[in-house]
């Protein structure tokens, strides 16, 4: 949430201002902004309310020189989306100049204290105190004999500024004392330093660093980095002076790319025969019929004396984790919960240390899963991530875990990852199912299905155009209910989930028979309903409670098997998916619903890849 780069060294610093703030872009989008450092060592300011390509013709009317330089693009927590609001904030009179990423909880009372002191704000931000603060401290190391170019005098007065903080922040500064400085601080917002001959990087994630630098290193929380063109000195606040360790990259520009593709998230949908390839690659045990993993850090032993797992998201990776329950049920026996974690962080449910905690997460950086993650370690319970982003906070953190190697995720509704998740959740549920009272066969059987996925992914992708026709003829409805039993309710929440997202038509997910406990009321002939309802052992179930929605006039889509001849004769209309095993269901069933949200919000106009309001990386609470 807000995207934050930064770039000293011996670039066009305003080209890659903007660039970065593209690639960061799918962090939030309602404003954007930079400020720089000209020859003469002034910092030049620019921003506007609305997309970086606003920002970016504004700076193509006014240029901003130089080579030292920070920009973001907002996700608006305090204050509207205005050109006021948007970042870079100025503290005192220009003496430093920022840029943040996070929430700032005790901004009003520092606010009325700075008032006090004579700062006058001039937005609704909480980042403008953070500005202030800082400025107001470098008076005061001023006034206490420091001098105002030094860096130690710099780097205390933002010391003492940060410890007033309360919430979370990672921050970009440029003091107008010291054009050839940047400081990058950090505290539960990510941050990334990225390494170049004669140059350095900050950013919020390292996309805007591909094809720039492959070394990089990420901060940790109450870390601050100082960059020149040539030096990166790492502080931690406690501790003091640190050595950073430098990582290497494994992305490459190209996965950042949209292809031929119109949007990101067709290209994502497109990619899951790959994607989902790569989840299982080199993790199964054939002789053995089983699943192995490479970073669960946990003995075999350990492992068996689990006795409950919770797995805990948000989003559609909250999806992905009641998927998980199911498989890990059947195939483990162990008992599961499936925990917002924005619950769970304020919770205080009986876990001990036999209870296993996965946090799964696309980003690797959600505040809410990153903070019950924590809340779980401290408790003693070994907690694990399942994860896409290399280097992540949470990847780093957890106590082991599993990658899901899908490769960058832009489009902000998520995709791909669901499927990656639920892959390696099925993986997991083998793994432990293995280990308990799965039999070898019934291991054979799992890997060979899993084996013939990707093929049937992509024949699933077949349905595309199909899809795109049904998405025209129901595109002017306004309410969707989503219906489905079994592996498939999950898969109802998570389209549901996906209409609403992009295409600001109301949903609702639902397990098909619980509809007549209440959605039923909602059913008229401008409601449909799309059923998910591959065959299954509950099969005829699911087709009584369509007839009951055809019953009350309702429309009826249905994602079914190829060649269900009976669904074809009570729904309306019918999108034909690979005909997979229950447990597998999910992962064919959730991608016409990812069709139908996308082709229903590109008719009707809406921005597929940056829906309003929402951002992909929800880094505040
Ligand atoms: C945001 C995104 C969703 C995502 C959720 C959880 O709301 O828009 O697409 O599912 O965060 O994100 P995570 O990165 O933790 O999976």
């Amino acid at each position: 949430m807000c995207g934050i780069v930064g770039y000293i060294g011996h670039r066009n610093v305003s080209d890659f201002l903007i660039e970065g703030l593209n690639r960061l872009e799918y962090r939030g989008y309602d404003s954007a902004g930079v400020a720089t450092f000209d020859a003469n060592g002034a910092i030049s300011l620019r921003k506007r309310a609305g997309r970086v390509c606003e920002l970016s013709e504004a700076i193509d009317r006014d240029p901003v020189e130089g080579t030292v330089g920070i920009g973001h693009t907002r996700w608006a927590t305090h204050g509207k989306a205005t050109d006021e609001n948007a970042h870079p904030h100025t503290g005192g009179n220009g003496e430093v100049v920022l840029v943040h990423n996070g929430v700032i909880e005790n901004y009003a009372s520092l606010r009325g204290q700075l008032q006090a002191l004579g700062y006058v704000f001039r937005t609704e931000t909480d980042t403008e105190v953070i500005a202030h603060l800082i400025a107001h401290h470098l008076d005061e190391q001023i006034k206490l004999g420091g001098e105002p170019e030094s860096e130690d005098t710099l780097l205390k007065a933002v010391e003492v500024s940060l410890r007033k903080l309360k919430g979370t922040y990672g921050l970009a500064v440029l003091f107008r004392a010291r054009p050839d400085l940047i400081l990058a601080a950090r505290n539960g917002s990510p941050l990334v330093v990225g390494v170049g001959p004669g140059e350095h990087f900050v950013a919020s994630d390292p996309s805007p660093l591909l094809g720039y630098t492959e070394q990089v290193v990420y901060l940790a929380d109450h870390e601050i980095a100082i960059l020149t063109a040539d030096r990166l000195d790492l502080r931690h606040r406690d501790s003091g002076r640190l050595s950073p360790s430098v990582q290497t990259l494994d992305q490459v520009s190209a996965d950042i790319d949209k292809g031929d593709f119109e949007h990101y998230m067709l290209k994502e949908i497109f990619e899951q025969p790959q994607t989902i390839e790569n989840a299982m690659r080199g993790r199964f045990e054939e002789d053995e019929a089983t699943a192995k993993f490479g970073g669960l850090n946990l003995t075999a032993q350990q492992l068996r004396h689990i006795d409950r797992i919770v797995l805990t998201a948000c989003g559609t990776s909250w999806h992905a984790a009641l998927v998980g329950e199911y498989l890990i049920e059947e195939f483990a026996r162990v008992p599961v919960e499936v925990e917002y974690a924005s619950e769970l962080r304020y919770r205080n449910p009986p876990l001990t240390d036999k209870t296993m905690v996965f946090a799964i997460t696309q980003s690797g950086e959600t505040a809410d899963t990153l903070a019950a993650m924590r809340e779980c370690q401290r408790k003693g319970m070994p907690s694990l991530a399942i994860c896409n982003v290399v280097g992540s906070t949470i990847a780093r953190e957890a106590d082991g875990g599993v990658y899901l190697h899908a490769g960058p995720e832009i489009g902000v509704a998520s995709t791909k990852a669901f499927t990656s998740q639920v892959t390696v959740l099925t993986l997991l549920a083998l793994y432990f199912g293995r280990m308990r009272h799965l039999s070898y066969q019934a291991g054979k059987r799992m890997i060979n299905n899993l084996k013939a996925l990707p093929e049937v992914v992509a024949r699933t992708l077949e349905c595309h155009d199909a899809v795109q026709e049904i998405a025209s003829r129901y595109l002017g409805m306004d309410n969707f209910l989503y219906l489905g039993r079994l592996y498939n309710f999950p898969v109802a929440l998570e389209g549901a989930l996906k209409l609403k997202e992009i295409s600001y038509v109301h949903a609702e997910g639902y397990p098909a028979a619980e509809m007549k406990h209440g959605p039923i009321a909602l059913i008229d002939e401008r409601t449909p309903s799309v059923f998910v309802v591959p065959r299954c052992g509950i099969y005829p179930k699911v087709i009584s409670n369509m007839e009951e929605v055809k019953a009350r006039k309702g429309p009826v889509i249905a994602i079914a098997c190829e060649g269900d001849r009976e669904v074809a004769d009570v729904a309306d209309d019918v999108i034909y998916v690979p005909e997979v095993d229950e447990y597998l269901q999910p992962i064919v069933t959730s991608i016409p619903l990812q069709m139908l949200a996308y082709h229903i919000a590109l008719l009707r106009g809406c921005n597929v890849d940056r829906p309003r309001n929402l951002a992909k990386s929800v880094t505040v609470e």
